[in-house]
C-alpha cells in the first residue's frame, strides 16, 4: 500500500505537513478530512508530537515537542556521520566524467563535467557506494595521423613549454594548417593513421608520447582543481580498440545493426533528421573504421560485464543527448544493458559569456580552463587580502586558492545542471548571496564562535530546555542533511546540496541574531553551542562533498 505513505514535508504552517491522507482517503473512498481527524486521534502519546491538527482538504499539520527536537539534536551531535546512512552500500556506480581530448586544451565544458562528476562521486562514496571513475579521454582518431606525421617531417622542437599544453596546442595548429592546405601531406597523414591502427611500433610510440604529455597536463589541472581523478581512472577511447570488431559482429548477427550504404548502422523508429530521413548510429564507417559510437558501446559493455556496474552515469554536455540515447538504446536491444541497470546521461548546459553567448575569448577562441582558474584565484587573492591585511606569502596564496577554486566550483554546481549559466567572476566571488565564498565564510564564522567559547565549547544537550523559534528552525534544517544527499543521488543533482547549505547558512544567521550563544547561561548555552557545532560540521561536510575547501578563517 504505497498509497498509505504519510508523505511528511516541511511546511510554512507547521514543522511538518502530512499529505498522505488524501491518497489514502481516495483508496478508501472516504472523506479525507474525516480520515485525517481519525489519524490525529490515533497518534501515539509518546510526547514526540506537541500538536497535530487537520488542515485544508485533509492535511495534518504537525508541531513537534521541544524535547523531541532536542533529543534529535543530541543524537546528531554525538554522531560523526551527522545522521547520514549508507543507502548506497552494495551498489556499484561507474561514472564517466571529465573526458578531455588529447593534444587539446581543456575548456569550460570539461570544467563542468569534472566538477559535477567529482561532486557526484563524493556523495555516492559518502553514502557507502562503490564508485568506479572513468575518465574517457579522447585519445584516438584520425587527428593523430596528422600530428604524428607532422612531427616526423618537422623533428625540430615546436615552440612552447612542454610542461603545459602550449607545445601540443601549437603542434596541433601547425599540423592542421598543413593538412588543410597540402593534399600530399593529408595523404601521408592518412597513411599514418593506418600505420597507427595497424600497430606500427614507431608510430605507436609517437602516439604514446603525445598521450603521456597531455595526461601529465590534465593531472596538473586536476591537482589545481582539487579533484580526485588519477591516472588509474583514465581509460580512454583507445583502450577499447581490440573489442570493437566483436561489438560490430554481435550487433550484426543479432540483427540490431544493418549495413546501409556500406556502413554498419543501427536505426531508430523515432529518430529522424530535419529532412525526415532516419538518423542512424554508425557503428562501423564505410571505410571499415570505428568511431565514437563503437567505442562507447564497447565501454558500456565492459562496465556492465566486467566492472559489474549497477548504475552507469555519463556526465557529458547536453548537446550529446542524442548520441547517448542511441548508444543506450542499442545496448538494450543487444542485451548488453539489463533492464535493472539504469544508464543516465547526466547532461549539463553551456557556460555563457557576459554577452549571453557560449563563452569565448575576445578573439573568438574557446577559453582555456587554466586561464579561467588563474584569473579566479587572482581575484580571490584581492578579496582575501582586503579582509585580512595581515595575511601574506604562501598563506595568502593558499587561502586565495581555496576561495578562488571554491568560487568557480560552487558557481558551476549551484545552478540546476541542465541550465546554461553566465560565467561571472565578480558575482561568484561576492561575499553575500548564494556563493562559495559566502558559505566558506559562514563556516569560518561558526568556527570562530566555537573558538571563543571559554569552556572549550561544551555542547552537552539538555533536552528539558525550551526552544526559541529560530532554534527550532535550525534543528529542523540540520535534520534534513541526510535526505538532501539522497535527493542529490536520486536526480544526480548537486545543486540540491548547494541550495540546502545556503538555506542552512541563512537559518544559522537568523538564529545567531536572535539567540545569543556566548552570553547565554544555563542549559541554553550548551544547547546553542551544540547547534553551532552541528551547523559547522554540516557546512564543512556538505562543502567537502561538493569538493570545496573549508578554511577555518577567511
Ligand atoms: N571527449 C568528449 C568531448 O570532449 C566527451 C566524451 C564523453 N564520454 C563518453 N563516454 N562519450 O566532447
Amino acid at each position: 500500500m504505497a498509497d498509505l505513505a504519510p508523505q511528511l514535508r516541511r511546511s510554512a504552517h507547521a514543522d511538518f505537513q502530512a499529505d498522505g491522507v488524501l491518497a489514502a482517503a481516495r483508496t478508501l473512498r472516504r472523506n479525507p478530512r474525516q480520515v485525517a481527524a481519525e489519524v490525529v486521534d490515533h497518534l501515539p502519546e509518546d510526547g514526540l508530537v506537541a500538536t497535530a491538527v487537520v488542515a485544508g482538504p485533509g492535511f495534518v499539520n504537525i508541531e513537534l515537542a521541544d524535547r523531541a527536537l532536542l533529543a534529535q539534536l543530541a543524537r546528531r551531535v554525538g554522531d560523526d556521520r551527522l545522521g547520514v546512512g549508507t543507502p548506497e552500500a552494495g551498489v556499484t556506480t561507474v561514472i564517466d566524467y571529465s573526458q578531455p581530448n588529447i593534444a587539446k586544451e581543456m575548456h569550460v565544458g570539461h570544467l563542468r563535467s569534472t566538477v559535477i562528476g567529482d561532486a557526484l562521486v563524493r556523495v555516492l562514496e559518502h553514502l557507502g557506494g562503490t564508485v568506479v571513475r572513468r575518465n574517457h579521454i579522447g585519445d584516438w582518431g584520425t587527428q593523430f595521423g596528422m600530428l604524428i606525421q607532422y612531427q616526423v617531417e618537422h623533428p625540430e622542437p615546436v615552440p612552447g613549454d612542454s610542461g603545459t599544453m602550449g607545445r601540443l596546442a601549437t603542434l596541433y595548429r601547425l599540423a592542421r594548417a598543413q593538412f588543410d592546405t597540402d593534399s600530399a601531406f593529408a595523404d601521408r597523414a592518412r597513411r599514418r593513421v593506418v600505420a597507427l591502427q595497424a600497430g606500427d611500433p614507431s608510430t605507436v610510440a609517437a602516439w604514446q608520447d603525445i598521450v603521456d604529455e597531455s595526461t601529465r597536463y590534465f593531472t596538473d589541472v586536476y591537482d589545481r582543481l582539487g579533484v580526485r581523478l588519477t591516472d588509474a581512472d583514465t581509460v580512454g577511447e583507445s583502450a577499447y580498440n581490440a573489442a570493437l570488431p566483436a561489438i560490430a559482429d554481435e550487433l550484426e548477427r543479432g540483427g540490431v545493426a544493418v549495413t546501409s550504404d556500406g556502413a554498419l548502422c543501427v536505426f531508430f523508429d523515432d529518430l529522424r533528421g530535419p529532412d525526415g530521413e532516419p538518423t542512424p548510429l554508425i557503428v562501423r564507417k564505410r571505410d571499415g573504421g570505428f568511431g565514437y559510437a563503437a567505442t562507447d558501446l564497447a565501454a558500456l559493455r565492459q562496465r556492465v560485464v566486467e566492472l559489474h556496474a549497477d548504475r552507469l552515469l555519463y556526465v557529458v554536455d547536453a548537446r550529446q543527448a542524442r548520441h547517448f540515447r542511441m548508444v543506450f538504446d542499442t545496448a538494450r536491444r543487444a542485451g548488453w544493458l539489463p533492464p535493472t541497470v539504469p544508464a543516465v546521461h547526466v547532461a549539463f548546459g553551456t557556460v555563457l559569456g557576459p554577452d549571453g553567448r557560449p563563452f569565448k575569448t575576445r578573439a573568438g577562441d574557446t577559453v582555456r580552463l587554466v586561464d579561467l582558474l588563474t584569473e579566479a584565484v587572482d581575484r580571490a587573492r584581492e578579496v582575501v587580502a582586503a579582509k585580512n591585511p595581515g595575511l601574506t606569502g604562501a598563506a595568502l596564496d593558499e587561502r586565495a586558492w581555496q576561495v578562488g577554486i571554491g568560487a568557480v566550483k560552487y558557481a558551476d554546481l549551484a545552478t540546476n545542471r541542465t541550465r546554461d549559466y553566465v560565467y561571472d567572476p565578480e558575482r561568484m566571488l561576492a561575499l553575500a548571496g548564494n556563493t562559495g565564498v559566502y558559505l566558506q565564510y559562514a563556516h569560518a564564522r561558526v568556527r570562530s564562535i566555537l573558538a571563543r567559547a571559554a569552556d572549550g565549547g561544551d555542547s552537552t544537550v539538555d533536552v528539558t530546555a525550551t526552544l526559541e523559534p529560530a532554534e527550532r528552525a535550525l534543528i529542523l534544517d540540520l535534520d534534513a542533511f541526510a535526505d538532501t544527499l539522497v535527493e542529490v543521488v536520486a536526480g544526480h543533482e548537486p545543486h540540491r546540496l548547494c541550495g540546502y547549505l545556503y538555506r542552512l547558512a541563512q537559518t544559522f544567521t537568523t538564529f545567531y541574531e536572535h539567540c545569543p550563544v556566548l552570553r547565554a547561561t544555563g542549559p541554553r548555552r550548551g544547547n546553542r553551542l551544540a547547534l553551532c557545532h552541528l551547523t559547522g560540521e554540516t557546512l564543512r561536510t556538505g562543502l567537502h562533498l561538493l569538493g570545496i575547501p573549508t578554511p577555518d578563517h577567511l
